[in-house]
């Protein structure tokens, strides 16, 4: 368990910013979850953590301490890759347990953290095979394995699940939640999977273009994004957004015009904002129903029945597609015209720059 800190912390390949300042506060013990596109620095930062890419400015420390030239053996962590490049020649036993042989602890000790490993992740029957004889996700549970003999006091995960198949992923999944309750440790954990931080996480940063752009509990994000990245970016299907103009209603109060869909208006609880301002609305898939109070006139393009539910993507006219998903979507007929009604309370609304406005 330890507290980590990253305070303005930059990375620069010769002219090119990679990490353009970040600063985090990950507490002893929380589980951690960088999610952002491809490119935008996710593994540069661990790595960075880690200390296998040297830190251009910027102060981590680790428990108070100033880790940027401290060697990556003496920081305290442990990584897991996507890529669990296990000795082919060694059993799981011997994979396990080459770290701490080659840091020259004794026999007896590697023995005891091995087995107490091997407990915890349910590989006590395969300690005498070798990689090729384990499935993707036994390897996998191996790899961790390696890290938790060592008893770092932080875990870095980079895309750990992203060579398992579904269903693996959904066991390994909940198996590293499980490990995270079991051991305690502090865990930063990257992944492109939108369940997964959405589960794992105490707090998921979400990063675009070096920088973050938001921190927060899963639902925080979900619930009350601050920009449109962080609302597009969270949450599948997308958030749906529609474009919009603000306008007073005579008595006040602001609501929003949406052009392209017929010029329906709706309220929208933002501070007066300039008459005529550019506005988009998100909508969220689940937030439409049958009983809304405002509603979208539909035509449906396609449908998506996932069994439980279904997902419609329907447009007015030549317009843009909107994500609906609903419960009850059994009936409904490709080319069926819908009313798609909303709360608009559900709706929330960003200004030109792509803030949340409230
Ligand atoms: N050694 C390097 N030299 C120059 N640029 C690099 C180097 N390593 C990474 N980059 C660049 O830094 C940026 C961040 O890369 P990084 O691997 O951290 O992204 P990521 O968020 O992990 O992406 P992904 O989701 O695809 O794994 C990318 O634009 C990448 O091209
Ligand atoms: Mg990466």
């Amino acid at each position: 368990m330890s507290d980590l800190q990253l305070s303005d912390i930059r990375k620069s390949y010769g002219s090119l910013d990679v990490i353009k300042g970040v600063d985090l506060d990950i507490k002893s013990g929380e589980f951690v979850v960088f999610v952002g596109p491809s490119g935008c620095g996710k593994s540069t930062l661990l790595r960075m953590i880690a200390g296998l890419e040297e830190i251009t400015s910027g102060d981590l420390t680790i428990d108070g301490a100033r880790m940027n030239d401290v060697d990556p053996s003496k920081r305290g962590i442990a990584m897991v890759f996507q890529s669990y490049a296990l000795y082919p020649h060694m059993t799981v036993r011997e994979n396990m347990g080459f770290a701490l042989r080659f840091a020259g602890v004794a026999k007896a000790e590697i023995e005891r953290r091995v087995g107490e490993a091997a407990k915890i992740l349910e590989l006590d029957p395969l300690l005498d095979r070798k990689p090729k004889q384990l499935s993707g996700g036994q390897r996998q549970r191996v790899a961790i394995g390696r890290a938790i003999v060592r008893h770092p006091k932080i875990f870095l995960f980079d895309e750990p699940l992203s060579n398992l198949d579904a269903e693996l992923r959904v066991h390994m999944r909940i198996e590293i939640a499980r490990l995270h309750k079991t051991l305690a440790t502090t865990i930063v954990y990257v992944t492109h999977d939108q369940v997964e931080a959405m589960t794992l996480a105490d707090k998921i940063v979400v990063m675009r273009g070096g920088a973050v752009e938001q921190v927060g509990s899963p639902l925080e994000l979900y619930d009350d994004p601050a920009n449109l990245f962080v609302a597009g970016f969270i949450g599948s299907p997308k958030m749906n957004f529609l474009k919009g103009v603000l306008e007073a209603d005579g008595s006040g109060r602001t609501i929003a015009r949406i052009p392209d869909f017929g010029d329906v208006t709706i309220p929208v609880a933002v501070e007066a904002g300039a008459a005529g301002a550019p506005v988009t609305i998100g909508i969220r898939p689940e937030h439409f129903n049958e009983t809304g109070p405002a509603a979208l006139d539909l035509t449906i393009d396609m449908l998506e029945h996932l069994g439980g539910e279904t997902f419609a993507y329907a447009r007015q006219g030549q317009g843009d597609l909107v994500v609906i998903e609903t419960k009850n979507g059994r009936g409904l007929k490709s080319g069926e015209r819908i009313a798609a009604r909303f709360d608009p309370a559900c709706a929330l609304v960003f200004d030109a720059n792509g803030q949340r406005l409230r």
